[in-house]
């Protein structure tokens, strides 16, 4: 059955080469990017692809909450319902580390904005509808000073890390408290050094295959070994579910994280 499933982060790496897979099965896919005229020059690629899926496109500058607003209204103007959310734009390196908003642009793009779209899309999904959150091998306990913008710090990797742990965490939680009556929310490590720009630009390694990544969400928002799984976090290193940071295994503390990103958004 055909799937109309958003995939934020579609115009390079793994988000572009899982919309390009999702499109290939023929599913609705709505891409999303930061800059217009290379979205549009993808939509274009996907829309030509054999297999019968749709393309749409949005963009939206996700370090930017406002766009962010402007997304999750652009998108729900023109759905009734969505069956998947990817929230797969990350960033690690960036020219300006504070957004606009004052906010680090990690934090900012990789768990601030996919926690703001979420929340703004929930009512579009059914409780078989999935979130699948990009989470990383790399996790790190989250400073809440940090999140909130008010310490400054290098876009090291300890860092980077604290944005993937605090996406992470606010899955758990999101999760607990929809319980059945939600979509399942999945927290899900794609395989570590994957060969995307991000990973090249990082460490300056070619990395491995990104299409390990791509498989793996697309296994994740269709395949229904994933659909019980609201809460749990599938490590592809591994190939398994398994534990993120003991962090996220504390309800207390994910539950923190959670208001502490309600606060900053009020
Ligand atoms: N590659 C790995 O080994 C690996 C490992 C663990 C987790 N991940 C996660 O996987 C996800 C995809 O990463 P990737 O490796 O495929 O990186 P990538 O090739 O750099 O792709 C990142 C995507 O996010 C978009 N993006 C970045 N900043 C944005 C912003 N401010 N607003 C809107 N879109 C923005 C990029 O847009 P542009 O095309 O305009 O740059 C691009 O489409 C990330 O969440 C990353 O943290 C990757």
């Amino acid at each position: 059955m055909q799937k109309r499933i958003l995939v934020t982060g579609s115009t390079d790496g793994i988000g572009l080469e899982t919309a390009r897979m999702l499109v290939s099965r023929g599913h609705h896919v709505l891409l999303h990017g930061r800059n217009p005229s290379k979205l549009e020059e993808i939509a274009s690629t996907l829309s030509g692809l054999p297999g019968g899926g749709h393309v749409e496109s949005y963009v939206a500058d996700l370090s930017r909450m406002a766009e962010v607003e402007a997304l999750a209204k652009a998108i729900s103007d023109n759905h009734v319902r969505l069956d998947v959310i990817i929230n797969n734009a990350g960033v690690y390196n960036a020219p300006e580390a504070v957004t606009t908003d004052g906010l680090d642009v990690r934090f900012a793009v990789n768990t601030i904005a996919p926690y703001l779209l979420t929340r703004r899309l929930l009512p579009l999904l059914e409780p078989s509808g999935r979130i699948i959150n990009l989470s990383s091998a790399a996790q790190a306990p989250v400073d809440p000073k940090a999140l909130r913008g008010d310490v400054p710090l290098s876009a090291s990797a300890a860092y980077a890390q604290q944005s993937k742990l605090a996406i992470t965490m606010w899955s758990c939680d999101l999760a607990r408290s929809l319980g059945d009556q939600g979509p399942a929310i999945i927290a899900v490590n794609p395989g570590s050094l994957l060969g995307s720009k991000m990973v090249k630009q990082a460490f300056g390694i070619a990395g491995g295959d990104i299409r390990i990544g791509a498989e793996i969400l697309c296994r994740a928002a269709l395949e229904d070994e994933f659909a019980a799984a609201s809460g749990k976090y599938f490590d592809n290193d591994a190939g398994r579910f398994g534990s993120p940071h003991p962090d996220a295994l504390d309800p207390g503390k994910c539950r923190k994280i959670s208001e502490h990103i309600d606060a900053m958004l009020a």
